[in-house]
């Protein structure tokens, strides 16, 4: 009796330790195979992150709300005196941003924070620099009803858009409700949707072209690596994954004051770790972006990637290294979805 639960607790055991052995061993090859396209000649850390990969545009989006959100992106009656677009600040020939430190929104009314690229959003774990909407459809009806951006009601756009015979019938054709704000929301959603920046020189050197990049970009993408930078800008997005606090090793905001917008995340949370925490932004065109930073205080690329690596990674990068960066960085840079314009 006892030989016998002595031999059952043997065979119990090994049973298990094998499903857990199996379970590891899925696991490890399910890495490998996400960081195949990764392991090309570097032979840095990039075993231990989660890969960078190649954007790949959203399928199955209905073409007709594309288009229909394109429009309605680009179209002034959005704002309360007509005279600001979604455009106007995500101006799409100019990297999906403004170009200003701060956008100029109704009556010249001055924002607050940077204005973010739209281009691949819909890939954000969340929308904002604080992630305060959880979808692009929530997003839209912030800047909508900001006062200092659109400053409408949705009452007031949705009667307007109402009267435009052609605008409303190609809502009752599209959505079986017509024209309503959730309606405008989805349309413009799907048009972002539709902004993926595919096949920048990155992706065809992640594919497999090793021409490419050439060997300062190289360089750039392995001090990338090596440095840390990837440990927080990563993924698909290489950044939009996590949230992260802005002055890691070093205090970012000293000497200056702090505004409600530096804030970050803790205005979303009320959580004291989230006080200056962001969510990462994706490098995906950031050479397309300036200026830099939540606070658009930085106008270069270079003091940009100087400046992360003495906050958030607690050096100084020799200059080479930055320049390869950058370099590296300037091949992120994809092609202009066509569905705008
Ligand atoms: C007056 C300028 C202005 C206008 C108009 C404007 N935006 Fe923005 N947009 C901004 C700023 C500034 C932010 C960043 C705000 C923040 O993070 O708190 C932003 C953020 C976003 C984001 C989040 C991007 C990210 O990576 O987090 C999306 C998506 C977006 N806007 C889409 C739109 C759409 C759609 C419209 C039209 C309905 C619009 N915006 C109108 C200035 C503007
Ligand atoms: C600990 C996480 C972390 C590390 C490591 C890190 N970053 Fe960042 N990065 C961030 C966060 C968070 C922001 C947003 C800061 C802000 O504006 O509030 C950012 C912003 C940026 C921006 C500006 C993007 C824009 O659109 O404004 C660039 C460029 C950048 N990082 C490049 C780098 C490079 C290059 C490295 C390595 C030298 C690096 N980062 C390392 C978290 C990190």
């Amino acid at each position: 009796m006892r030989v016998d639960r002595y031999i059952f607790f043997i065979v119990f055991s090994v049973i298990l330790l094998v499903a857990v052995l199996a379970l590891r061993v899925m696991d490890w090859r399910e890495q490998q195979d996400l960081l195949r396209p990764l392991t090309p000649r570097l032979g840095v850390t990039e075993a231990v992150l989660p890969p960078i990969l190649p954007l790949e545009p959203i399928a199955g989006l209905d073409p007709e709300r594309v288009a229909l959100g394109e429009r309605l992106f680009h179209d002034p009656r959005l704002s309360a005196d007509m005279t600001v677009s979604c455009a106007s600040c995500h101006d799409l020939a100019a990297g999906g941003a403004d170009g200003r430190q701060f956008s100029l929104g109704i009556g010249g009314a001055v924002g607050a924070i940077n204005a973010p690229t739209v281009f691949n959003s819909a890939y954000s774990l969340a929308q904002f620099w604080d992630g305060r909407a959880a979808t692009l459809e929530e997003q839209v009806g912030e800047p909508l009803q900001s006062p200092i951006e659109m400053g409408a009601t949705w009452s007031q756009v949705l009667g307007r858009l109402a009267l435009d015979d052609d605008l409303a019938a190609t809502f009752s054709r599209l959505y079986p409700d017509g024209l309503t704000a959730a309606n405008l929301a989805d349309a413009i959603a799907t048009f972002e949707r539709s902004l993926v920046t595919v096949n920048s020189r990155f992706d065809r050197y992640l594919r497999g072209d090793e021409a490419a990049l050439n060997a300062q970009e190289l360089v750039g993408y392995e001090r990338f690596l090596s440095s840390g930078c990837a440990s927080c800008h990563q993924g698909k997005l290489v950044g939009g994954n996590m949230y992260q606090r802005f002055g890691v090793l070093s205090d970012y905001f000293a000497g200056r004051p702090v505004s409600p917008s530096d804030l970050g995340r803790y205005n979303v949370t009320g959580k004291e770790e989230d006080r200056f925490v962001f969510k990462v932004p994706s490098l995906r065109n950031v050479a397309e972006t300036a200026p830099y930073f939540h606070d658009g205080s930085v106008k270069t690329l270079k003091m940009a990637v100087s400046l992360m690596a003495r906050y958030q990674l607690g050096h100084d990068l020799p200059a080479d290294d930055i320049d390869a960066i950058v370099a590296f960085l300037k091949t992120l840079s994809g092609e202009l979805p066509g569905a705008q314009q």
